[in-house]
């Protein structure tokens, strides 16, 4: 019984204690640097015109140097699994700028 009691007065102390009022404090925070846009190359329009839409120039950039097949697998999967609008067309130019500025020699 004495159990119930204290436990009821403290319930009754906490539902009754005014709530703190939140104090917000401005904060600056700083992000990375991030590129906004693909280093010139050919097709890069292309590029930037198709890949920018859900992600950044850095997703892309900090990748490893990778081989064609690579790249030409990358721009698929954006396709299906992303479901990327990107045309055949455009696929094609697109893993011709990533061959030709972002592979091994
Ligand atoms: C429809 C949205 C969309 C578009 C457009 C898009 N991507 Fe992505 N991409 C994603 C998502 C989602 C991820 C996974 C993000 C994560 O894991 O945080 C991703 C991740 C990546 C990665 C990191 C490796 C990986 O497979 O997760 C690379 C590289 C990449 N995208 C390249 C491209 C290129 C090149 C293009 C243009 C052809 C492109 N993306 C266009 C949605 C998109």
């Amino acid at each position: 019984m004495m159990r119930i009691a204290a436990a009821t007065a403290c319930l009754l102390a906490v539902a009754t204690a005014a709530p703190a009022a939140p104090v917000f404090k401005p904060l600056s925070v700083e992000l990375p640097p991030d590129a906004a846009a693909f280093p010139d190359g050919p097709n890069v329009a292309v590029v930037n015109r198709n890949c920018l839409a859900c992600h950044s120039a850095d997703m892309v950039l900090d990748q490893p140097l990778l081989p064609r097949a690579t790249w030409a697998a990358e721009v698929t999967k954006m396709r299906n699994v992303y479901k990327a609008p990107i045309t055949d067309a455009d696929a094609a130019l697109i893993v011709e700028y990533l061959a030709a500025t972002h592979a091994p020699s």
